[in-house]
């Protein structure tokens, strides 16, 4: 087994204790308010806390936002499995802030601010319901993510729906914050007429926005890996990921996520893609960029040459393989920070 993995392994193997054990703190059960919120006055968090409670109801009775037609019944299912399955890592108000999420690297999730990462719609857009469902599935390889393949499909709905309901709350968190820190006050026909269309209306946009291939899917030659490997450096992709995909470079790459969290560029040799390894996902990942990530979106520099994004594919897909194949490179960093170096004092 390759030595990243196993490392990746033992993190895992060493984790699992941590949440399934004893020990175990069980999570809360009442929503947090964000820090954006708790810095206003006193009179406008009492404000904000009745409009989230009226759009997005309470951890008793979720609501999903702008949607009367899902049950409290339905939610509060999804809240059964969330609490068991996912709040020790994602939390109980969906922060990423669960009693174990401080100790992963890259961090779980923090729903709230509605960006995702591995989605099949352009950079920018919300994911569909279905990129959200294919993630809990499959999980996200090389994460601390697990696979829920063995979840019956009524539970994976239930929790889906669940996830979207303490996103929304998020984000309309986020925006009322924003509101009623410029205003000095918080009118209730503003998060009604402005704020609440405002967060749908993206989550709807989505489905115009899905990225699909435009040219058909070619066959991954060598002589294909040959040209993108050549377009891997010709279009600055190995200024992040390095020469040869390992993203040792000679620049510092470590940059601030769109949550705050330190992160390096993928180690593209490790076997592990966490979007997926289908060249689809690569396809996607490469047109669409990565949501709140350094990754950025090629749809714009490469929309002459949709031919370049498939040989890229092809080339991901020849150095992902790498070590399955025998060859066996040394492993790029499995943490974002650089090695420390011999000069320090
Ligand atoms: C052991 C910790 C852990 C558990 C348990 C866990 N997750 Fe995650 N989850 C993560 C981590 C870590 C990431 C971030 C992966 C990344 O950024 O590459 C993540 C990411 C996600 C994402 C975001 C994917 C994207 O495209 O950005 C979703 C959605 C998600 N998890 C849902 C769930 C659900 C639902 C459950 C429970 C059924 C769950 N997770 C359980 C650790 C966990
Ligand atoms: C400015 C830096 C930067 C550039 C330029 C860049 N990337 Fe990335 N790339 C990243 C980062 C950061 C990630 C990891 C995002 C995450 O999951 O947190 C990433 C992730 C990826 C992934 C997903 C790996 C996975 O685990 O699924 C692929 C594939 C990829 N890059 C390919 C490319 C290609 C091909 C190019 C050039 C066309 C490129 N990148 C250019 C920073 C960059």
């Amino acid at each position: 087994m390759p030595r990243s993995r196993n490392v990746a392994l033992a993190v895992f193997v060493l984790m699992v204790p941590l949440w399934s054990s004893g020990c175990r703190k069980a999570p809360a059960e009442e929503f947090t308010l964000s820090d954006a919120i708790r810095a206003l006055p006193g009179e406008l968090q009492v404000a904000a806390r009745t409009e989230l409670r009226e759009h997005c109801g309470s951890f008793s009775a979720p609501k999903l936002l702008g949607n009367d037609e899902i049950s409290v019944e339905h939610l509060r299912a999804g809240q059964a499995v969330y609490q068991q399955q996912c709040a020790q890592c994602h939390g109980t108000t969906g922060d990423g802030n669960g009693p174990v999420g401080g100790f992963l690297y890259p961090r779980p999730r923090d729903y709230r601010k509605g960006i995702f990462k591995f989605t099949s719609t352009r950079y920018g857009s919300k994911p569909l319901r279905d990129d959200l469902v294919r993630t809990v599935r499959q999980g996200v390889a090389g994460t601390a993510m697990p696979s829920f393949k063995l979840l019956p499909q009524e539970q994976l709905d239930a929790v889906i729906d669940y996830v979207l309901v303490l996103t929304h709350r998020g984000e309309l968190e986020e925006q009322i914050a924003a509101v009623a820190d410029a205003d000095g006050e918080l009118a209730p026909e503003i998060v009604d007429d402005d704020l609440v269309p405002l967060i749908l209306s993206r989550w709807a946009e989505a489905r115009e926005s899905i990225i699909t291939p435009v040219t058909p899917e070619p066959e991954f030659t060598t002589e294909r890996a040959l040209l993108g490997r050549t377009a891997f450096l010709e279009k600055g992709c190995s200024k992040c990921h390095g020469d040869d995909g390992r993203a040792q470079t000679a620049e510092d790459p470590t940059k601030e996520d769109a949550w705050g969290n330190i992160t390096r560029p993928a180690d593209l040799t490790s076997g592990m893609l966490r979007g997926g390894r289908t060249p689809t996902d690569i396809y996607r990942r490469i047109h669409g960029g990565i949501n709140g990530t350094a990754m950025p979106a090629f749809d714009q520099s490469l929309k002459d040459e949709p031919d370049t994004v498939w040989n890229m594919v092809a080339y991901v897909l020849y150095v992902t393989d790498r070590r399955r194949d025998g060859e066996s490179p040394a492993p790029g960093y499995l943490r974002p920070y650089l090695p420390p170096t011999n000069d320090k004092p």
